[in-house]
């Protein structure tokens, strides 16, 4: 059996990469910095030089990086994927990459043979520990059914969105989702707070009604508990708010809700808390309101 091929080891690839392993899969792993290869290496991974070293001996390749910019060098660089893939070799990226230059590596990948899904994940980095990611996939569904197994290894929830960019697109549609909902919940516990009235007791009231949300129960112990561990840190979420607006932008689309979510949020990073979870941003709600920030309370 041909090697799995995982690209990018970082906080949400390493643990994805492990799991593979342990289901049995034999692996060949790449990480710019090699140092980070090393617990796959223990584990039983080969470790290559190169995304072309993995091209060249993985008919299906994982890759998990920062960015746009990220997924083009691994597939696109001088020693990248493309230089050593044999035809209808699959990638998948499950990063979260723009729907736009997505539509665009697809093509590419394409003209050279091969074959790009797009697979973006919610459910952060507990989720890639525990296997329960949900994935958001984009592309052919022969080339999905060929990766479907082990899409199942990674996640619990495994849906086809559509072409190639619809994963991204519904990547984006819940980052969209999850940004408004964070400004509420850190809006409605300032509130309380303000008034006198016990933000924890408040949220305890909503988390019975129709307000409820995994947002105002996850988000809000994390803002009533003033621990802001990680978590989906805050450089993440401004990233993913720039792929939504520039898209967005490019249609001429307004997303008023989305806009404000990215101007707060670049004021948390500009406030030194880049790699804070993104509930951190009820501290920028605070300092709107001239309030200090939030003592910490027992969530419950
Ligand atoms: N963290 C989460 O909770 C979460 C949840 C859902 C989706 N995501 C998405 O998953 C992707 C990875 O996130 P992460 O949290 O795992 O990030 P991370 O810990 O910062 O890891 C980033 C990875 O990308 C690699 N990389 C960066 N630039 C590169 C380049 N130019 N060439 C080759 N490799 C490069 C890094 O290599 P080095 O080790 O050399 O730096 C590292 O392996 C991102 O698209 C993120 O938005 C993250």
């Amino acid at each position: 059996m041909d090697p799995i091929g995982f690209i990018g080891l970082g906080v949400m690839g390493q643990p994805m990469a492990m799991n593979l392993l342990k289901a049995g899969y034999p692996l060949i792993v790449y990480n710019r910095t090699a140092a980070r290869a090393a617990p796959l290496a223990e584990a039983g991974a080969q470790v290559a030089v190169s995304p072309r070293a993995v091209g060249a001996v993985s008919r299906v390749v994982f890759i998990n990086v920062a960015d746009d910019a990220a997924v083009e060098s691994v597939l696109f660089g001088p020693e990248g994927l493309v230089q050593g893939l044999a035809p209808d070799s699959v990638v998948v990226d499950m990063g979260t990459t723009s729907p736009s230059a997505t539509r665009a590596f697809a093509r590419r990948l394409a003209e050279q043979g091969g074959i790009l899904l797009d697979a973006p994940v919610s459910g952060g980095e507990a989720g890639a520990h525990a296997g329960t990611l949900s994935i958001m996939v984009g592309g052919p569904q022969a080339a999905i059914a060929r990766v479907l197994p082990l899409l199942k290894v990674l996640g619990k929830s495994v849906v086809h969105v559509g072409s190639s960019g619809a994963g991204q697109v519904a990547k984006a549609c819940n980052q969209i989702l999850v940004s408004a909902t964070l400004m509420g919940v850190a809006e409605a516990l300032t509130f309380a707070r303000r008034l006198g009235v016990d933000p924890a007791r408040v949220r305890e009231a909503l988390l019975g009604g129709f307000a409820y949300s995994r947002i105002l129960e996850v988000h809000g112990r994390r803002i009533l508990a003033g621990d802001f561990t990680p978590g989906f840190r805050a450089r993440l979420h401004q990233k993913d708010l720039g792929i939504v607006s520039r898209e967005a932008q490019a249609l001429n689309l307004a997303l008023p809700a989305t806009a404000l979510a990215t101007q707060l949020m670049n004021a948390l990073v500009a406030a030194g808390q880049a790699e804070s979870d993104s509930a951190a941003l009820v501290q920028v709600i605070e300092q709107l309101c001239g309030m200090a920030k939030t003592p910490p309370s027992d969530p419950g």
